[in-house]
């Protein structure tokens, strides 16, 4: 059986499932864009946040979506986003202050629109790799190439403390797990990967090998 053209990977999973870590090496491997879709979240939420709005205050947060240009491109196999003139870095869309409101402004349906039809794009363009939380479910549902990347809650915390970084993992989880637009699920056809006990070559083999195994 031959691939779709282009090749679209979808890799989901609660916060520190190990997943960018995997999505990232399957798209070197495959010479596809990666793309975080998380990150595109979290910059509008910097975004929002450096305006001065509270994430919770739905009408200002939709009034700048409308006047907010979003510019997703491409630099070096990854995806890049730059709103207005800033282009996005991780140091920005990781903070701490990122970290505890980005799954309140995800939950907007209309922020969600905006950014599934900039994600739809690089697909148009490039194959890719890309990882979320609906990416199997919402963005690419056609494609057979679904990972659903899990680990315990306990492996996850332990993650990100190693990491140095102030996450509240659960609440987002929670937040996530339970909004109406688009929540985290596991994709019906989606391969589930439980990394916990597994090294990150033994999770990029596992999609690896599940992937090649229906590319002739
Ligand atoms: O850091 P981590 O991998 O846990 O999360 P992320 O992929 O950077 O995503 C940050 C947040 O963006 C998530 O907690 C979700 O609220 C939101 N998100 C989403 O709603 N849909 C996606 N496809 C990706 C992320």
């Amino acid at each position: 059986m031959s691939g779709p053209t282009p090749l679209i990977i979808a890799i989901d999973g609660p916060a520190a499932s190990g997943k960018s870590t995997v999505a990232k090496r399957v798209a070197a491997e495959l010479g596809c864009v990666f793309v975080n879709s998380g990150g595109m979240y979290r910059a509008f939420t910097w975004w929002v946040l450096q305006k001065g709005i509270v994430a919770e205050d739905t009408p200002s947060v939709l009034d700048l979506l409308a006047a907010t240009d979003f510019a997703c491109g491409e630099e070096n196999g990854v995806g890049t986003i730059t709103i207005g003139e800033t282009r996005m870095t991780s140091s920005e869309m990781a903070s701490t202050e990122v970290n505890a409101n980005v799954s309140v402004i995800a939950s907007i349906p209309e922020v969600r629109e905006r950014l599934v039809a900039e994600q739809r794009r690089y697909a148009e363009r490039n194959g890719v790799v890309m990882e979320g939380r609906d990416i199997g479910s919402v963005v690419f549902p056609g494609t057979p190439f679904k990972f659903y990347i899990d680990a315990s809650p306990e492996v996850r915390e332990q993650r990100r403390r190693s990491e140095g970084i102030t996450d509240s993992i659960a609440k987002r989880d929670r937040i996530d797990s339970s909004r109406k637009a688009s929540p985290l699920v596991i994709p019906k056809d989606a391969l589930v990967v439980d990394s916990s006990d597994l090294s990150a070559d033994e999770v990029v083999e596992t999609v690896m090998a599940s992937i090649r195994s229906r590319l002739v």
